[in-house]
């Protein structure tokens, strides 16, 4: 069984989404185990204080490094990996979701406003990851597209397994092929005539050269 263990300012984020779907269903299968965590915690003084201002001035605040620092330590047992969201991490893509996949634990770190200590990348993460080069608010929105992402590669949280298989291809890695279902017809919009055809070589022919390789 993968362990997510996630830490947040705004645990209530998750709350939907990880109650819906096939993430809910997994997690009643015992295929993954999800545990969201407050950040405040792991604080002392009475207004749970997480951030702070940055030592030599700048706008916005910074996460500190005690509150986290007692988090990662609470949480983390041998095998665990942690995980810290930023958009100066390494790009999130299908390869790293199978290395992950692969994994036994994972403990997330959102980080939410100007970022977080750099003591705690420097001493307690092991891997930064980004979603893409853009700024969101904070690392919740990665955390649930890595979870998905990686949830869906173990074997039983998706009905089918086979359908995983069936998409990965010896020379072109993991691909995105166009679907169509019924009807063959709509308007004037036909179906490509050789998805019906029944030629099995062909269609996969087909997929391979319309599909979009997404890397394995
Ligand atoms: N935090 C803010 N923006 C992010 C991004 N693009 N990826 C990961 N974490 C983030």
């Amino acid at each position: 069984m993968l362990k997510f263990d996630i830490i947040t300012i705004f645990p209530n984020i998750f709350d939907s989404y990880l109650k819906e779907s096939l993430i809910a269903r997994a997690q009643k299968k015992c295929l993954i185990k999800i545990n969201v965590h407050n950040l405040r915690k792991w604080t002392r003084d009475r207004h749970k204080t997480v951030d702070d201002r940055p030592f030599g001035g700048g706008l916005g605040m910074v996460l500190k490094i005690e509150p986290l620092f007692k988090s990662i330590k609470a949480l983390k047992k041998k095998n665990a990996k942690v995980i810290l969201f930023t958009p100066r991490g390494k790009k999130f893509d299908q390869k790293m979701a199978y290395k992950f996949a692969r994994a036994k634990h994972l403990i997330f770190i959102c980080g939410r406003y100007e970022g977080v200590d750099e003591r705690v990348v420097q001493h307690l993460v092991d891997e930064e990851v980004s979603i893409g080069d853009y700024d969101l608010m904070g690392g919740e929105l990665p955390a649930m597209v890595v979870i998905e992402t990686v949830a869906r590669l173990i074997p039983g949280v998706l009905g089918k397994p086979q359908l995983l298989k069936e998409r990965i291809t010896k020379d072109k890695g993991f691909i995105e092929y166009e679907q169509y279902t019924r009807p063959e017809v709509f308007k004037k919009w036909r179906v490509p005539d050789v998805l019906l055809s029944g030629d099995h070589k062909k269609i996969e022919e087909w997929r391979q050269k319309h599909g979009k390789d997404i890397g394995n």
